[in-house]
Parts: structure tokens; C-alpha cells; sequence
């Protein structure tokens, strides 16, 4: 087969040597109606003269990367959710448990995970929880670490937390380093690598939506398995989860779950 003229199946193996995803757990519709709008906008002729350009060149695999993992991400996204975790989740959870374990998995630029830091300095000034974000992306990554926001990503943000926790800079605004060195931030990718154990509280929010059933089943395991039992695992508002009791998984509230 000519490398001009390979098609999406093959551009799937390659992709996954040259950047390490692996699309086949995915929906596959909509990854390759965006990758063929990629394709259109940036000129290349087909999948082969992509996949070369993708391989010779490192900018490009970053920019591709980052649209293909889709990093929109905000401050207190879904108010209703986080109201919840606010004033409910995280208040039982600390009374339960001196140190919380908490994950973001997907973080993105930060946001979410910076959140629940800001809502658990409030609920325990001083206290030092692990809070961990991971994502695949390194440059969602690299944003996260800077931490250095457009007003947008902050409009859901209840005025108190951004007044106190953020300064403006222009346009933009930087997220005090108070909460900064409360979250640590790691390379992870989902589909490949070891998770953690023992958290109290796990989101993976507005992730799930990309991947097929079988792949979000598998997670689903794989994230109550990290949870201690009672433990907290919250996916986007539009990701309920397919049968939630064969990973030991009960509803507790719109898209809160809780480990039993
Ligand atoms: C739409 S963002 C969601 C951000 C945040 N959780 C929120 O709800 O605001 C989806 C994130 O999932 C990440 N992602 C997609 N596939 C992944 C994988 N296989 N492993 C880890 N992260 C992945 C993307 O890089 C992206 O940052």
C-alpha cells in the first residue's frame, strides 16, 4: 500500500506509534470527522502525507494532540455539581478523613482540580491534602503548572474564591501560588498506564464522552478499584455511567457516584 493512500485503520496504527493514543477507544465517527476537518485545514492531501508530516515534525504532533484530546476545561464548571461537591462531597469527606487523596483524571489545563484545592483550603485552611491532575496532554500540562487563566475559564468561579484566590494581569488571570503548590500535576495516559490507589475522591469529567462503552466500562472498573470503599468518583453531567453496579458503583446524586 502506497503511504500516500493508506487508510484510517493504518492511520490509526501509525498514529499510535507517533503519538501514543490509541484511537481505537474512541468513537470512531467523531475522532474521524475532526481528524478529516484537521486534515482539510491544515492541506494535507490524505492520511499518508499526514502521518509523515506528523512523524518529522514535533510542533505539529503537539498542536494535533492538543486538538485532538479537546482541553476545554473552566472553574467550577457545572455549578450545580460543584455546589454539591462543595457543600456536601468534600464537608463529609473531611470530616471522615484528616487527609483526602484527590484525582483529577483528564484535568486538562487545571481547572477542575484547582477548584476542589480552593474548596478544601476553605473547608481546612492549612491542611495539606494529595491532590493530583493527570491528563495525556503535555500542553494542557504545561498550562496547568503556569496556571495563568482567560476571564472565561473563570465566569462560573463564585466571585469570593476568584477575588481571593486570583489576580488580574491584563487579560488574564494568575492563580495565587497558595493553591498552586497544593496540586500536583503528571503525565498520565488512561488507556496505558498503572493507576493509583486509595483515593478518596476521583473526577473524570467530560472525558468519558470520547470513548466508546466498552472502553468507558473498562475505566469505570479501573477508577472504583482506585477508590477506597465510600469513596467519591464524579463524571461530567452528560457521562452517566452505562450499569455502575457491576464496578461496585452507586448513584448517589447527577453524576456523583460513590464505591461500596
Ligand atoms: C474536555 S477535557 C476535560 C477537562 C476537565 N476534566 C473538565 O471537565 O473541565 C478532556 C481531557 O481529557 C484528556 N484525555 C483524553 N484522552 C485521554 C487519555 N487517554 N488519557 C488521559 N487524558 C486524556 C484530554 O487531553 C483533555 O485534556
Amino acid at each position: 500500500m502506497s503511504v500516500r493512500a493508506i487508510d484510517y485503520e493504518v492511520f490509526k496504527r501509525k498514529l499510535k506509534d507517533t503519538i501514543g493514543l490509541d484511537l481505537n477507544h474512541y468513537k470512531q465517527q467523531q475522532m474521524q470527522r475532526r481528524i478529516n476537518q484537521w486534515l482539510d485545514r491544515v492541506g494535507a492531501a490524505n492520511y499518508g502525507e499526514y502521518i509523515k508530516i506528523l512523524q518529522s515534525d514535533p510542533v505539529e504532533r503537539g498542536k494535533f494532540t492538543e486538538y485532538l484530546t479537546i482541553n476545554t476545561s473552566q472553574f467550577y464548571r457545572d455549578v450545580v455539581v460543584f455546589k454539591e461537591i462543595e457543600k456536601r462531597i468534600l464537608p463529609e469527606l473531611v470530616q471522615q478523613h484528616r487527609r483526602l487523596k484527590v484525582w483529577s483524571a483528564g484535568c486538562s489545563t487545571g481547572p477542575e482540580i484547582y477548584t476542589v484545592a480552593m474548596l478544601l483550603e476553605e473547608l481546612t485552611p492549612g491542611r495539606r491534602h494529595f491532590l493530583l491532575g493527570t491528563d495525556f496532554d503535555t500542553g494542557a500540562l504545561a498550562k496547568a503548572e503556569e496556571a495563568v487563566y482567560t476571564e472565561n475559564l473563570l465566569s462560573n468561579l463564585p466571585a469570593k474564591y476568584k477575588n481571593k484566590y486570583f489576580t488580574q494581569e491584563g487579560r488574564m488571570w494568575r492563580l495565587s501560588d497558595s493553591i498552586k503548590g497544593l496540586v500536583r500535576f503528571q503525565r498520565q495516559n488512561l488507556l496505558e498506564d498503572p493507576f493509583g490507589k486509595g483515593f478518596h475522591l476521583i473526577l473524570c469529567r467530560n472525558v468519558f464522552i470520547y470513548f466508546t462503552p466498552e472502553t468507558q466500562a473498562f475505566l469505570t472498573r479501573k477508577f472504583s478499584e482506585s477508590l477506597i470503599p465510600g469513596g467519591i468518583f464524579i463524571v461530567g453531567s452528560a457521562e452517566n455511567l452505562l450499569d455502575p453496579e457491576s464496578a461496585q458503583l452507586q448513584r448517589v446524586s447527577y453524576c456523583i457516584y460513590q464505591r461500596y
